[in-house]
C-alpha cells in the first residue's frame, strides 16, 4: 500500500501536490473541485499590499482638490483595507467550510510592512499557514544587498509577533549570496521557504514599438532552477521547503522529492491541462514508488540532494566546459 502523506509547515497533507497562489486558487468552488482532483494542500490567491495601498492613493489624488481633512483621510485608509481585508478573510473562511485540506493564505509583500496589522484577521479566520511573496525587485541604485535582505528579516520578525499559524517565504533567486541567504531565513523563525517565484517578464514587441509582457506561464524545463537550489539546500536549512516553477507532471514530482523538497507546487501545468492533471500526477508518482519499491515518500526523500548524492559536483557546475567536445567525439 503507498502512502503519499506528507507534513509541510507542520500541516499533515494527503499527498505533497500543493496548488500555487494563482487566480486557479480565489473562489471556495474552485479550490473544490481542486482537492476533488486530489490537491494535498492549496494556497490561496495572494492579496496584494498594492492593492490596498494604491486603492487608497487613487482615491485621495481623484480627491485631493476637495482637501480631506486628516481625519478623513484616515477614515477612507482604514476603511479601504478593512473591506480588503473582510473580503479575504471571507474566501478563507468559506474555504475551510468547503474543503477539508489545507489552505494556505497569501500575501503579496512588495515594499512595506504596514500590512502586517492585518496579518490577524486571516489567522482568525481559519488559514492554516501564510505564505508571504516576498519581492523587491533590487534594481534601486541606492540599496545595498545588506539593507534589501534586512527587509525580509524585519518583516518576518513583524509577522512573528502577530500570528501562531505557520509561515512560508516564498522568495526569488535574486540575492548575492543565495545560499548563505536561504539558510539564514530558515533560520529566522519561519516553517517553510517556497523556491521560486516566478515573474512577469518585460518584452519587447518590434512592430509595435511597446514594452509588452511575455512567459506568463512557465515551461517543463524552467524546472531546473528550483531543482538546483532545493538538492543543494535540502538537509542544510532549518525548515521545510516547497519546489515551484515548471513542474509539469509526475516526473517532476518525483525528481524535485528525490532532491528533498518537502512538498511541491504547481500553477501553469493546471492553467494549462486543468484539474484532472493533478490526478495524472499522483498516479504517476504512485506507479513510481510500486516499481521502486517505497511505501513512503520520507523512504526516498532527499535521496539525490547535493548532500547525498553521490556526484555532488552536478549541482554546481554551471559552465558548458566539455558537453559539446564531449558529444562531438561519440
Ligand atoms: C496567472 C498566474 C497568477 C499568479 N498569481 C500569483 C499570486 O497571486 N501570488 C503568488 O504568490 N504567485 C502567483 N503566481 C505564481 C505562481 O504561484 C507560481 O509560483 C509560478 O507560476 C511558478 O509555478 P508554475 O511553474 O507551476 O506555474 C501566479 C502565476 C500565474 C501563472
Amino acid at each position: 500500500m503507498v502512502d503519499l502523506t506528507t507534513k509541510y509547515l507542520n500541516l499533515t497533507l494527503n499527498n505533497p501536490v500543493i496548488v500555487g497562489s494563482s487566480g486557479l486558487t480565489d473562489t471556495s468552488e474552485k479550490i473544490k473541485k481542486l482537492e476533488d482532483n486530489g490537491a494535498g494542500a492549496v494556497v490561496l490567491k495572494s492579496i496584494f499590499e498594492e492593492e490596498i495601498t494604491h486603492e487608497y492613493e487613487k482615491i485621495v489624488a481623484e480627491e485631493a482638490t476637495k482637501r480631506y481633512k486628516d481625519e478623513f483621510l484616515d477614515y477612507l485608509d482604514y476603511r479601504i483595507k478593512a473591506e480588503n481585508i473582510d473580503k479575504y478573510a471571507k474566501l478563507i473562511s468559506e474555504t475551510k467550510k468547503s474543503v477539508q485540506i489545507p489552505v494556505i493564505a497569501s500575501v503579496n509583500c512588495a515594499s512595506k510592512y504596514e500590512w502586517t496589522n492585518f496579518a490577524k484577521a486571516f489567522e482568525d479566520a481559519g488559514a492554516d499557514a501564510l505564505e508571504v511573496n516576498m519581492f523587491f525587485l533590487p534594481s534601486n541604485l541606492n540599496k545595498t544587498p545588506e539593507e534589501i535582505e534586512k527587509s525580509y528579516f524585519e518583516i518576518v520578525d513583524k509577522l512573528k509577533e502577530k500570528i501562531s499559524i505557520p509561515i512560508a517565504l516564498k522568495i526569488s533567486y535574486y540575492f548575492t549570496a543565495l545560499g548563505q541567504t536561504i539558510q539564514r531565513l530558515s533560520s529566522s523563525g519561519v516553517s517553510g521557504l517556497v523556491l521560486f517565484n516566478r515573474f512577469y517578464s518585460p518584452d519587447i514587441d518590434i512592430e509595435k514599438m511597446t514594452v509588452t509582457t511575455t512567459n506568463v506561464f512557465s515551461h517543463p524545463d524552467d524546472l531546473s532552477i528550483s531543482l538546483r537550489w532545493i538538492a543543494i539546500m535540502s538537509n542544510r536549512v532549518n525548515c521545510d521547503l516547497a519546489a515551484s516553477t515548471g513542474i509539469h507532471d509526475g516526473a517532476a514530482v518525483i525528481k524535485q522529492l528525490l532532491a528533498g523538497a518537502n512538498a511541491v507546487q504547481v500553477v501553469s501545468s493546471i492553467y494549462n491541462k486543468g484539474p484532472e492533471k493533478l490526478q495524472n500526477m499522483l498516479k504517476d508518482l504512485k506507479k513510481w514508488m510500486i516499481s521502486n519499491n517505497y511505501n513512503t515518500i520520507d523512504q526516498f526523500r532527499g535521496k539525490l540532494s547535493q548532500e547525498k548524492s553521490v556526484n555532488p559536483s552536478v549541482y554546481e557546475r554551471v559552465q558548458f566546459m566539455k558537453y559539446f567536445s564531449d558529444r562531438d567525439r561519440h
